[in-house]
């Protein structure tokens, strides 16, 4: 059997499809909303025994590899190897085919880049003297252990070449460690030093749950708050939401989102047992991050900070969700406090019940016109 008919075999379309897009049984066959046109009623259908799909709306069709190819855009060697990860089955390091090229390498290589990076800087938290100042700041912000290693969170030390030098030594070579924009050479002497120091690091995952960025927060009142990755061939800012990976079944599973705005206000909620929330990462979301959200679920909760520009951005996002088509809703916490804080102070229990009682987006706007 060759390797496309062995991975062909072992992969379950409804299964492969139901990781991005949420299915219902209907008759012989599944049903859901298509993920690449608008509509509100579905007519992407799904069938089990001829292991295809095809959409009555837009006309797309295909098995199990198109799809792929399609969802995640990638070429037919690229959703090859994605699927048999999936399934769990492991192709040589090069799959003879013409159409494997340099792209998927370098992409790969910076996958492998930065899954390594994740490692050391959880070792530079949990393992270094220089990491109980993380640590330090991190039990200060009421984070444990337990959500420390489950969000890989990781520190930066501050000399500046730590994690050049273990990269290199990992055997990373320069033109990569550009590319990745971990490491930077200064203009005149090349000579390399790391884009993070003296920061928090928090790892961003894609939907597949690689690390294909981070966020580094400072840790005291230095400019700027937090520092990000740039753009590379592995990283959108537009198209990742963060703790997507982690939200992605929760979200499914009771058909809504909560959107938050920032890392630290994620991992609050989502340890607080409130596993179905993500954050957009900066102030407005994007359309990438919306058809990202809109694979899982077309209902979402806005809860952005109450100051000026959180409202700024609540509203660009709704328009936006609305748009494309969502069923959105409004938390906006009282006191001026953003998700992370208003648990600290007022608990889980107090998060729940707001949460629970979150206008629609209509009925926030009604209040609003009457209260100002
Ligand atoms: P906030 O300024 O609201 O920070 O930015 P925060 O999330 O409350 O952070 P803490 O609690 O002070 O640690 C919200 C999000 O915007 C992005 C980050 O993703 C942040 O989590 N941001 C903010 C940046 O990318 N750069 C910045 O300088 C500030
Ligand atoms: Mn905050």
């Amino acid at each position: 059997m060759s390797q496309v008919d062995e991975v062909r075999a072992a992969a379950d379309i409804v299964r492969i499809v139901g990781d991005y897009v949420k299915l219902r049984k209907s008759g012989a066959n599944f049903v859901g909303l298509c993920p690449f046109h608008q509509e509100k009623t579905p007519s992407f259908a799904v069938h089990p025994v001829k292991q295809i799909f095809h959409c009555f709306g837009c006309g797309v069709g295909g098995d199990v590899f198109k799809f792929v190819m399609l969802i995640e855009n990638l070429t037919f060697p690229e959703a090859l190897r994605r699927i048999a990860e999936k399934v769990g089955i492991t192709l040589p390091e090069r799959v003879a085919d013409e159409t494997y090229d340099a792209n998927a390498r370098v992409r790969g290589e910076l996958f492998k880049l930065h899954e390594a990076a994740a490692k050391f800087f959880a070792t530079q938290l949990s393992g270094t003297s220089e990491g109980r100042t993380g640590r330090a700041y991190l039990a200060d912000r009421g984070l444990t252990d337990e959500v420390v290693g489950r969000f890989r969170l990781g520190y930066a030390p501050a000399e500046g070449q730590g994690l050049f030098r273990h990269l290199r030594d990992a055997g990373f070579e320069k033109e990569l460690l550009e590319k990745s924009g971990l490491v930077l050479y200064e203009a005149q002497s090349e000579r390399p030093y790391d884009r993070f120091r003296r920061r928090i690091i928090f790892p961003i995952s894609n939907e597949s749950g690689k690390v294909v960025a981070f966020g580094g927060r400072a840790l005291g009142d230095e400019q700027p708050k937090y520092l990000n990755s740039p753009e590379t061939p592995i990283y959108s800012k537009g198209r990742v939401l963060y703790h997507l990976d982690g939200a992605a079944s929760t979200i499914r599973k009771l058909d809504y989102a909560i959107l938050v705005e920032g890392y630290m206000d994620c991992i609050a909620v989502a340890s607080s047992g409130i596993e179905n929330v993500v954050a957009s990462c900066g102030t407005s979301l994007t359309e990438g991050q919306i058809r990202l959200l809109g694979r899982q679920s077309r209902r979402v909760v806005v809860n952005y900070d109450p100051d000026s520009a959180g409202v700024a951005a609540t509203q660009r996002s709704l328009a936006l969700l609305l748009e494309e088509g969502f069923e959105a809703k409004v938390l906006a916490l009282p006191g001026g406090l953003d998700p992370d804080s208003y648990i600290r102070k007022q608990g889980a229990a107090a998060y729940r019940a707001r949460l629970a009682d979150a206008p629609t987006y209509t009925d926030y706007l009604t209040e609003r016109a009457a209260t100002t």
